[in-house]
């Protein structure tokens, strides 16, 4: 019989209690969230976080369905008091009329969701098409510009690639290319919980920043067409696509902010995987046409982007919980990407790998990533480009620096030499 003298009887307990200590936030997971998530989605696979107030969803069969439903919702009002996602539908004060009258699409539902995105992903496919026979030059330009011998590839390269091709598909002026990357850099952090004070007037003043430049810009194409997409979503207006002007510039932006980090981050951990995997830098060297096959593998082992969200609108049961009604459900793309259910030996990194299923760092359904097609352009450009000009590039130091932002994980840094 336990008396007082006795160890304490070992306590069941769930691997985690809260969705961010799977992320970049809590530091065992920055350096490795697959642990934690292996053992949720083993032992507790639907789980409900009582702090963010969210469901957490770690399998693949069960992410595949809640990103595809499209009877649940995205926009963070509908979510019940108190969950995590609530900090989206607080504008911090200062933020420009455009950002009080219109939101990104990533957080509207039908029928503005359609009526938004149909337009706009239209006239930026067609960008994207005609912008795939220059992004070699664009990524030769950026890498012509690094000549030192040991650098920081995430500043010097992957940063700049992504910002350099959105601001030519956009048509942003070349001299404001520094102000603009400034910007998105800055507008980000409106996607990230917990912001200090300082983060979040930094994310109004860049946010109010870039909506007065595209309302410039939008005005000016209205007078002087140019070849871009401003100039093109300006005419789908004025030829009667159901638009307003605030829509039209928040959803600018929100192309340049939901690119940039990710695709940067894509690209460094490509690069990394690869330096850290000699046989399947072996490989790609061997066959450069494997790029595609690199990205995707990349994708699905270590994708950019932790999480998406959906709100369910009624009581009903998801993957076998009953959910209620304004309940939010996160779902781990990260875990979903790694499921043996799927993915034979999922912690491999294999770009051979045979695709027995999809994977899921683009999210799904109604709200799939629009950037998609480009990300994948972009970082296989990029990838190829890099391994041709330095063919011997090798890290400086062994060990990986993560970024500490949560939901989106990436390389604060990657020392190279060439
Ligand atoms: C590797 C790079 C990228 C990754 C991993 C990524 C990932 C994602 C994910 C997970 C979502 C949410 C999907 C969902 O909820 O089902 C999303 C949405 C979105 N992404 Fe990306 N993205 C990437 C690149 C881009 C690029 C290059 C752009 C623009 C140029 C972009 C713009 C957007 C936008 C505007 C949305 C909202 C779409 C909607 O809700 O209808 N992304 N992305």
């Amino acid at each position: 019989m336990a008396d007082d003298q006795s160890p304490a009887p070992p306590v069941a307990r769930a691997p985690i209690t809260m969705a961010l200590e799977t992320t970049a936030f809590d530091p065992a997971a920055r350096d490795n969230p697959h642990t934690r998530l292996a053992a949720l989605r083993e032992s507790c696979p639907h789980f409900r976080d009582e702090v963010a107030k969210t469901w957490f969803f770690t399998r693949h069969a069960d992410v595949r369905a809640v990103v595809n439903d499209r009877t649940l919702a995205r926009h963070p009002s509908n979510v019940e008091e108190g969950s995590h996602s609530h900090f989206l539908t607080v504008r911090p004060p200062g933020l420009s009329k455009s950002f009080q009258e219109a939101g990104s699409i990533l957080f509207m539902d039908d029928p503005d969701h359609q009526r938004v995105r149909e337009p706009l992903a239209r006239a930026f496919y067609a960008r994207v098409a005609a912008m795939k026979t220059r992004i070699e030059g664009v990524v030769d330009e950026a890498l012509a510009s690094v000549t030192a011998p040991a650098f920081d590839l995430v500043a010097d390269v992957a940063i700049p690639i992504p910002i350099l091709v959105i601001a030519r598909i956009l048509g942003v002026e070349e001299h404001r290319l520094g102000e603009f990357r400034e910007w998105s850099e800055g507008a980000i952090l409106g996607l990230f919980p917990l912001k200090s004070e300082e983060q979040t007037r930094i994310q109004v003043a860049a946010s109010n920043a870039l909506d007065d430049y595209f309302l410039e810009l939008m005005a000016a194409r209205r007078i002087a067409p140019q070849d871009d997409l401003i100039s093109d979503m300006v005419r789908l207006q004025a030829e009667g696509a159901p638009l307003s002007d605030a829509e039209i510039s928040i959803n600018l932006a929100s192309l340049l902010i939901g690119g940039n980090l990710t695709t940067t981050d894509l690209i460094s951990m490509a690069v990394r995987l690869l330096l850290t995997h000699p046989a399947q830098l072996a490989a790609f060297k061997a066959d450069p046409g494997l790029a595609g096959a690199l990205v995707e593998e990349t994708l699905r082992y270590d994708p950019p982007i932790d999480i998406t969200g959906r709100v369910v609108m009624e009581d009903r049961t998801l993957a076998g919980c009953p959910v209620k009604a304004r309940q939010h459900v996160m779902t781990s793309l990260r875990a979903a990407n790694r499921d043996p259910a799927v993915f034979p030996e999922p912690d491999v990194f294999d770009i051979r790998r045979a695709h027995t299923a999809p994977h899921v760092a683009f999210g799904g359904g109604a709200h799939i990533c629009i950037g998609a097609p480009l990300a994948r352009i972009e970082a296989a450009a990029a990838l190829k480009g890099i391994f041709a000009r330095w063919p011997n590039l090798r890290l400086a130091r062994a060990e990986a620096e993560w970024r500490t932002l949560p939901f989106f994980r990436g390389l604060a840094r990657l020392d190279v030499v060439v």
